[in-house]
């Protein structure tokens, strides 16, 4: 037995069987290099599921760890953290370019979690209290009671029972639905500017600026999940700018982080716009509105966490990642497009978010994957590991691209190489588009 199929027989006698995990135990990791327990070597595009933004073990970020490591782990935010304040600021003027406040917490689902509590409270300062939530099809918002309760995928919330109300589900990028489910009993809006889990779905530039107006015009907040798609992964430290014709000028009342913002040291954050509201306990401005005693976090914030996530932020502008992720994403995405092949559907992203649908009708013949049992993006992505790359499903049709934010050229190069040789085994150049 091999170190790798100890690791499997391992998991399933110790660990809860919650995930379905690929037959792959990585080891040690370097840039976008990832080796097995079994000396097997990885491209990896997968980045923990967008997570390390610098590649693996990136010297800055070891540097850092170190440094604060040995200085302070952990304080109580009972008292006043700096790393907080700087990062905070540096979230707020470089990231955000407007006024506004941040609170850190550990994950994605966390900060979501914070987003929702602070819609909740906002809705709570009417005299008619809002309690309506609305999200759209095939997003993904985490997995905490709140999490899945706006997540609109039956998938997700299956098996639990009933979850939170106020969560109603609208069509993405459906301008109209959204413009008919808006009225002043609306709290928030919450959205992801690009759809990661789902698919990898783009927002438009009308239905942002449509959720924008729409909310202000019905005093209600625009919140962005930005936990996947941000922080440089679509080319820009705000994902939504660098949709085309969007730009600086929609600016939403909340966002939630997490993935990339630590680069693989476990982070969440929120930031709230300076916004001003009517509340029932005086608090003039949305990001005051949760008072002491409110939210909080034990280990949200920790100075190990912050002084982590600063060199990320930072390094991703010293290097200048978000320019690299919008030149090589779209040369990855227009390589794939150019081989005109049969087995996919579509190939689209911004920046190192790419998706690969795959053309499951098109994908019938091949025998390969019709004797596997697996869908269609398992198969592929697990015939990709099995010749050194390493990609993520989402859904059952859509293999996602999601190299580290360092990830040069030549490992672009050979990743397509891989890509491309798993498809053409699939389904052989006779099944080429003419
Ligand atoms: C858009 C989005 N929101 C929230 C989450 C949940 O984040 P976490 O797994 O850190 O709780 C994810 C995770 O995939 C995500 O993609």
């Amino acid at each position: 037995m091999n170190k790798t199929q100890e690791s499997i027989e391992d998991s399933s006698q110790w660990l809860v069987p919650n995930y379905g995990r690929f037959a792959i135990a990585p080891e040690r990791g370097a840039g976008t290099e990832l080796w097995d327990r079994d000396g097997k070597r990885y491209l990896d595009f997968g980045s923990g599921v967008a997570v390390c933004s610098l590649g693996h073990c990136h010297p800055a970020m070891i540097d850092a760890i170190g440094k604060q490591a040995s200085t302070l782990i952990h304080c109580s935010n009972l008292y006043h953290v700096e790393q907080q304040n700087v990062l905070a600021r540096l979230l707020t003027e470089t990231v955000m370019q407007q006024p506004g406040r941040c609170f850190f917490c550990n994950s994605g689902t966390e900060a979501n979690e914070a987003l929702i509590k602070l819609a909740k409270r906002y809705g709570q300062g009417f005299a008619t209290p809002r309690t309506r939530i609305l999200t759209f099809t095939k997003g993904f918002h985490g997995r905490t009671t709140g999490g899945m309760s706006a997540t609109a995928q039956e998938k997700i919330r299956q098996g639990f029972g009933s979850l939170l109300a106020g969560f109603e589900y609208l069509p993405f990028n459906d301008v109209d639905a959204l413009e008919e489910a808006m009225d002043d009993t609306v709290a928030a809006v919450l959205l992801e500017p690009v759809q990661g889990e789902g698919g990898v779905h783009i927002a438009t530039p009308k239905f942002l600026k449509a959720a924008r107006e729409l909310t202000l015009q019905h005093g209600a907040l625009l919140f962005f999940d930005e936990v996947q798609s941000g922080m440089g992964r679509c080319g820009d430290l705000a994902g939504w700018r660098a949709i085309p014709g969007v730009g600086s000028d929609i600016v939403p009342d909340g966002v939630s982080w997490a993935k990339g913002l630590g680069g693989g040291f476990p982070i969440g954050a929120i930031w709230i716009a300076n916004r001003e509201v009517d509340s029932n306990d005086g608090a003039q401005s949305l990001s005051l509105l949760l008072g002491p005693g409110t939210h909080g976090s034990t280990f949200g914030g920790s100075p190990l966490a912050c002084a982590v996530a600063m060199t990320v932020v930072r390094t991703i502008i010293m290097e200048n990642l978000c320019a690299h992720a919008t030149t090589l994403g779209t040369k990855i995405v227009e390589e794939i497009q150019s081989w005109r092949h049969h087995a996919i559907r579509d190939v689209r992203g911004l920046g190192f978010l790419i998706g690969i649908e795959l053309n499951v009708a098109a994908m019938e013949p091949s025998t390969l994957w019709k004797s596997s049992g697996k869908t269609p993006a398992i198969w592929v992505v697990s015939a990709l590991a099995e010749k050194g790359l390493l990609t993520v499903p989402a859904g059952p049709d859509v293999v996602r691209l999601l190299p580290p934010l360092v990830v040069t050229e030549a490992e672009a190069i050979e990743a397509l190489g891989i890509l491309r040789d798993v498809l053409f085994d699939l389904l052989p150049s006779n099944f080429l588009i003419a």
